[in-house]
């Protein structure tokens, strides 16, 4: 408990990032996105909506408070060079103003290119201009997405890629420098498919989360497979600077229960933001469980902000374990096979967990119910694509 505490401490005082940052994102943020569902499709009156629906269906008090919009708002520059929103977007100011009176907070996209990702305005040569904008707007959170500079960067240094990288950190320090010059706290996020391993970098540009993957699809296998390749990040992420595995795709897609159980528990396994992504008038009463369960999200913001890493691969299973600031540990255990698993012959790696008798008693964290001791070699049943998440205790 003690080293725990000492670890947090350290965290705090040794981290790249200000201590104002670090505040800002204390925990993994959390709220939700519109591009997972909407896309480009979204709309004034779509957002307005995801901010009444975020209050009444409880995601707001169970911590989700970003309102973000994504791509797809961005108009034409007016004659001074300032930004302005699109038709589909008539007024933003009032559009924030809306999100704050519910007690949300809210979000806003752009790109270091000239073009964004859809093909609208980004703010290259306009960043400073930009942040103002945002700021008088009063957003409290930028997503700032690579796209088009991609080009810029090789067109400058053809075939040069650390030139090219370069280039691509002084573009977010450049970014992270306006956002302070408007004096508003924003959340900073980067968006760069995690290229030139942004998380040894990512805080010096003031990044309080940065895209560890390339875009995460509404189906396991690509949810999966982003996961599983999150294994040896662990040590990057703390309070104020988070990996960001990209937006949950739990309630879009076909993915079934079992598959948005092991979505969330790796999603807070991973200390990863939970920025839901999914249509709030088609949830049902599974989804909003799923998504809204406390002692789940209570893992994923756990105050150490220390994030799990794998502690066992194997065909049907893999195991991985999260130290807790309670001196408790989180393990979830995923059956990443096509078949129900019994765990017949498979340990669940306690000792590596950070329990050396081998044993620890556990809680359930989906069905809410105290398990008592278990031994190394106690087994559990998961369905097919299915996870278990436990909290143990000594
Ligand atoms: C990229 C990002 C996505 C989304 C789209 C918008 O693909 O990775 O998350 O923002 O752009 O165009």
């Amino acid at each position: 408990m003690r080293r725990r505490l000492c670890a947090l401490v350290a965290a705090l005082v040794f981290s790249p990032l200000s201590f104002a940052a670090q505040q800002l994102a204390a925990t993994p943020p959390m709220g939700w996105n519109s591009w997972n569902w909407f896309a480009g499709k979204v709309t004034d009156a779509d957002i307005r909506k995801a901010a009444d629906l975020i209050v009444s269906s409880g995601m707001r008090d169970a911590g989700y408070v970003y309102v973000n919009i994504d791509d797809t708002w961005e108009g034409k520059r007016d004659a001074n060079g300032g930004i302005r929103s699109n038709e589909k977007f008539p007024d933003m100011k009032a559009l924030a103003d809306y999100v704050h009176s519910k007690g949300l907070k809210i979000g806003i996209y752009s790109s270091p290119g000239s073009k964004t990702c859809a093909g609208y305005e980004g703010s290259f040569g306009h960043e400073e201009q930009d942040a103002k904008t945002y700021a008088e707007w009063g957003f409290d959170y930028l997503k700032y997405d690579l796209c088009s500079f991609r080009d810029n960067m090789r067109q400058e240094h053809p075939n040069d890629p650390a030139a090219q990288n370069h280039m691509m950190r002084d573009a977010y320090e450049k970014m992270h420098q306006a956002i302070l010059k408007t004096g508003r706290p924003m959340v900073y996020s980067l968006c760069q498919y995690g290229y030139d391993q942004v998380w040894q970098w990512g805080p010096e540009v003031g990044g309080n989360l940065w895209r560890s993957t390339e875009d995460i699809s509404a189906n396991y296998n690509s949810m999966m497979l982003i996961a599983l390749s999150q294994a040896g990040l662990s040590k990057y992420a703390g309070p104020g600077h988070w990996n960001d595995p990209d937006m949950l795709e739990v309630g879009n897609g076909k993915m079934n229960h079992d598959e948005n159980v092991s979505h969330m528990t790796m999603w807070a396994m991973l200390a990863a933001p939970l920025i839901a992504g999914n249509n709030f008038t088609e949830m049902n009463d599974d989804l909003r469980s799923i998504l809204t369960n406390k002692e789940v999200i209570a893992i994923d913001q756990d105050k150490l902000g220390k994030q799990g890493d794998r502690i066992h691969s194997g065909d049907e299973t893999e195991i991985w374990s999260r130290p807790l600031a309670d001196g408790s540990v989180a393990l979830a255990i995923f059956n990443i096979s096509e078949d129900r698993t019994t765990m017949r012959g498979q340990r669940l790696h306690l000792k590596e967990a950070g329990f050396p008798s081998g044993t620890a008693r556990a809680r359930d964290l989906w069905t809410g119910k105290d398990l008592g001791t278990l031994k190394d070699t106690d087994a559990f049943t998961i369905p097919r694509h299915g996870a278990v998440m436990l909290k143990l205790t000594k």
